[in-house]
């Protein structure tokens, strides 16, 4: 959809969606339980909204929506690739992603056989995307990222806040169930670092495009123009 009547500045932004696998051989890998759903109902509510989206997702079985740009991503570090190449030219940039913290040191070339018990893996951390983010992106940029906790939701996700360099985390509790992961609904506190907000739980068609819009106000505030 254009932005109505020319009157909103069309703003650029980038999201981040799904899981990520790492490789442990041809065959396996290690991976979470993220649909891609929240992510990708974001990238539709901006473009919905009339605002050109760039989506970078790991693996789902999702229809990427109509009129937004897509990048394919498959382990961590191509996501971060893909989010370092392109970062510098949004003005919001999203992270709905479950990023893998690890990954396997060395892949092995060939499947591997179940000769040895038990078999061990090296786990590497992974860098942290949205946490190296804020210098590529720059200090104009409205920088959102999510926090999935078990616990402890505010505490944890104020701390993302402030060590990832964030203007607002999106917290949600993945322990509820019927929540989060590969869930069609979710429920979020807005973690921004003068005050907080609960959004209660609703679909993640619908919590979208409230997130969208809190999004688009928070950066227009930032810029100083309409939202
Ligand atoms: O995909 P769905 O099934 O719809 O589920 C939605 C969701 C639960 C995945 C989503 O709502 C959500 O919480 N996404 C963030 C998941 C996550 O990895 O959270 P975290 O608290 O571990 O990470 C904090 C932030 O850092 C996130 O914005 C994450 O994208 C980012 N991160 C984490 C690790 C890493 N190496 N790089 C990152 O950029």
């Amino acid at each position: 959809m254009p932005p109505p009547g020319g009157q909103t500045r069309r703003v650029r932004i980038l999201v981040t969606a799904g899981p990520t696998r790492e490789p442990i051989d041809p065959v396996r890998f290690l991976t979470n339980r993220s649909s891609g759903k929240m992510g990708y109902a974001l990238a539709h509510a901006f473009q919905h909204a009339g605002h050109s989206v760039l989506l970078v997702s790991g693996p789902t079985d999702l229809d990427v929506p109509d009129h937004v740009d897509f990048i394919p991503v498959e382990t961590a570090a191509d996501m971060c690739d893909a989010v370092r190449h392109s970062i510098g030219r949004m003005d919001i940039a999203v992270f709905a992603a479950a990023v893998a913290d690890y990954t396997v040191r060395d892949p092995a070339p060939e499947k591997i056989k179940k000769s040895s018990d038990p078999l061990t893996l090296e786990l590497v951390k992974t860098t942290d995307i949205l946490g190296s983010a804020r210098e590529p992106f720059g200090f104009e940029g409205t920088l959102v990222g999510f926090a999935a906790e078990t616990n402890d939701l505010e505490a944890n996700a104020r701390d993302k806040l402030t060590r990832k360099r964030c203007d607002l985390i999106i917290a949600n509790d993945v322990s509820k169930p019927g929540i989060g992961f590969d869930s069609d609904r979710n429920e979020v506190l807005l973690v921004y670092p003068t005050h907080n907000e609960q959004v209660p739980e609703t679909t993640k068609h619908d919590l979208a495009h409230r997130l969208a819009h809190a999004i688009l106000t928070l950066h227009a505030e930032r810029v100083g123009c309409e939202p």
